[in-house]
C-alpha cells in the first residue's frame, strides 16, 4: 500500500522545502522532488500544505491516579485526541506507588495503556520510592526501554524525594545512561504556604498559584542542577513555569551541563488571571508549578527561541469541572493538579509562529524533533526522511479555528482556552501509514498505536 502526499511544503527541524512524500507501508519511502513520483494506491493533496513530522508529546498522564481520583482521558481517548490534533507519539508516566517494585508498575502501565492506544507511546517512570530495590530495578527498566526517571521535590508524603534520595538516583542514572526528570518546586516550603493560606481562609484556587511562588520553583531548579552536577546525571526539567527556572537552566546550560527543559502550552498563553476568575472556575487551571503572572510568557518564548527551553510538552493531566475539580470547593488544595492540552499543542504553537515568536522550523523542533532525539526515538520519529516511521502531519496554515469543549475530543467538560481563536488546522494525520484522521473525521483505531521502546537520550556527550 503506497500512499503520496503530494504538492506540500515537507517542514523539518532543518527548514522547510518543496518536496512530495512517498510512504510504503508504514514508512517514508522517499522524500523527493515535486512530481518524481506519481504512481502510488492513495493520493493526498497538500498543495498550500506543511507536511510534518507526527508531533511528540513527552509528557502526559492518561487515566492517571492521583488524590483519590484519576485523570479523566483514558489511554484509548487521550490518544485519540492527540491524533485529532497531530500528535502521533505520547510518553506518559507509569507511576510508582510507595512500597511498590518499579517493574511491577511498568507492567501495569502496559496492561493499562496495551491494546488501547490509537497512535504510538511510551513511558517515564515516576520513582515515588527510592530504596535498594527500587534503584537496582532502573537498571532493568533501562533495558525495558523505559530511560527516564521522574522524581518531585514537590507533594511531601506523596511522591517528595528527599535531596538525599535524589542524589541517591540520580547516581545510579548516572551509571545507567538514564535522564532524571524532575519536579522541581520546593514542596516543603509550598505546604507551610498552604496551611497559612487555609488559616487564614484563603481557599480560592487562585491561591494555589499564590502558595506556589515562582521563587520555590527557582530555588528547586537550583538545586536539582546542583545535585545533577555532583553526580554527574543528565537532567531534565518538567514543566518549567517562570522566569525563575529557566534563569536557573539558563546559566546551568552556560556552564556546559547536560541540562534540559520543557515548557507547556498553559505557561505561555494562560496565566493567574485565569486562576481568578469567579465562581470557582479558576479550578479549571490548577495545575502544578501553577499559572504565573502573564508577563512570564515573554522570558518563555524567549527561551524557546534559545534553547534553553527545547521542548513543549502538554502535561496533559484532565481532571473534570463537574465531580473532579470541585473535590476543592472550599480547599484549593483538594483541587485535582492538572489541565487538559494533549489535542492543541500542535495548534496553540503555531500561533507562536504567525505572532512572529518563533520560526517555522523551530516550531517543528520543539514539538516533534527535539522531544524525539531527547527521548531517544530519532530518527524513526521526529522527522519527515526515508526510513522513518510514516506519522505525518498535512497542516493548513491559513485555516481558522475556535477551540471548545464542544468540538474537543479530549474525555473531559471544560477547555482551558474556550472560545480562543486559532490560526491554522491540522488537517490529515497519518499514523505508521495509516490515515487516522482525514476529512474532519478520525479513522483511526484503538489498539493500532505500538509501544515504543527507547535509546538514550541522543544529547549526550
Ligand atoms: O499539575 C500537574 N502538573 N499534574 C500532573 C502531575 C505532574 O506533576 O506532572
Ligand atoms: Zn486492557
Ligand atoms: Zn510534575
Ligand atoms: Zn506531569
Amino acid at each position: 500500500m503506497r500512499t503520496l502526499i503530494r504538492g506540500g511544503t515537507v517542514v523539518n527541524s532543518g527548514g522547510p522545502f518543496a518536496a512530495d512524500v512517498l510512504v510504503d507501508g508504514e514508512t517514508i519511502a522517499a522524500v523527493a522532488a515535486p512530481g518524481l513520483f506519481t504512481d502510488a494506491d492513495t493520493v493526498i493533496d497538500a498543495t498550500g500544505r506543511y507536511v510534518l513530522p507526527g508531533g511528540i508529546d513527552a509528557h502526559t498522564h492518561m487515566e492517571m491516579p492521583f488524590g483519590g481520583t484519576s485523570s479523566s482521558d483514558t489511554f484509548a481517548t487521550g490518544t485519540a485526541a492527540a491524533a485529532w490534533g497531530g500528535t502521533t507519539t505520547i510518553i506518559d508516566f507509569a507511576v510508582q506507588a510507595k512500597g511498590a517494585s518499579l517493574l511491577a508498575t511498568l507492567d501495569k502501565w502496559h496492561e493499562k495503556a496495551g491494546g488501547h492506544c490509537a497512535v504510538d507511546y511510551s513511558f517515564h517512570m515516576i520513582v515515588s520510592d527510592v530504596n535498594d530495590t527500587s534503584l537496582k530495578e532502573m537498571e532493568s527498566c533501562v533495558a525495558a526501554g523505559v530511560n527516564s526517571f521522574k522524581m518531585f521535590m514537590a507533594y511531601p508524603g506523596v511522591f517528595y524525594a528527599t535531596d538525599g534520595e535524589i542524589l541517591r538516583a540520580m547516581t545510579k542514572a548516572r551509571e545507567t545512561g538514564a535522564m532524571v526528570m524532575m519536579h522541581a518546586e520546593n514542596g516543603i516550603a509550598i505546604d507551610q504556604l498552604v496551611a497559612q493560606a487555609l488559616a487564614d481562609g484563603r481557599t480560592d484556587p487562585v491561591h494555589h498559584s499564590l502558595t506556589r511562588p515562582p521563587e520555590l520553583e527557582g530555588e528547586a531548579t537550583h538545586r536539582a542542577i546542583a545535585l545533577a552536577a555532583v553526580t554527574g546525571a543528565p537532567l531534565y526539567i518538567v514543566h518549567l513555569s517562570s522566569r525563575h527556572a529557566l534563569d536557573a537552566v539558563t546559566a546551568a546550560r552556560d556552564s556546559g551541563q547536560n541540562v534540559f527543559a520543557e515548557t507547556c502550552p498553559q505557561y505561555l498563553f494562560l496565566s493567574i488571571e485565569d486562576m481568578a476568575r469567579p465562581d470557582f472556575e479558576g479550578a479549571k487551571f490548577v495545575c502544578s508549578p501553577p499559572l504565573r503572572p502573564a508577563d512570564h510568557q515573554l522570558d518563555l518564548w524567549r527561551g524557546l527561541r534559545t534553547n534553553d527551553l527545547s521542548v513543549v510538552s502538554t502535561d496533559h493531566c484532565p481532571f473534570c469541572f463537574a465531580g473532579q475539580k470541585e473535590l476543592g470547593r472550599g480547599d484549593f488544595s483538594r483541587i485535582p493538579n492538572g489541565m487538559p492540552g494533549v489535542e492543541h499543542r500542535m495548534d496553540l504553537l503555531h500561533q507562536g509562529v504567525v505572532r512572529g515568536e518563533i520560526s517555522l522550523s523551530r516550531w517543528v523542533e520543539i514539538s516533534a524533533t527535539t522531544p524525539a532525539r531527547m527521548f531517544g526515538l530519532y530518527p524513526r520519529k521526529g522527522v519527515v526522511a526515508p526510513g522513518s516511521d510514516a506519522d505525518l502531519v498535512v497542516y493548513d496554515p491559513t485555516a481558522t479555528q475556535v477551540l471548545s469543549a464542544a468540538t474537543h475530543h479530549m474525555n473531559v467538560d471544560y477547555s482551558a482556552y474556550e472560545g480562543m481563536e486559532l490560526v491554522g488546522r491540522v488537517e490529515t494525520v497519518l499514523s505508521r501509514g495509516s490515515v487516522v484522521v482525514a476529512d474532519g473525521a478520525f479513522h483511526g483505531r484503538e489498539g493500532h498505536g505500538r509501544f515504543l521502546d527507547r535509546d538514550l537520550c541522543q544529547y549526550l556527550r
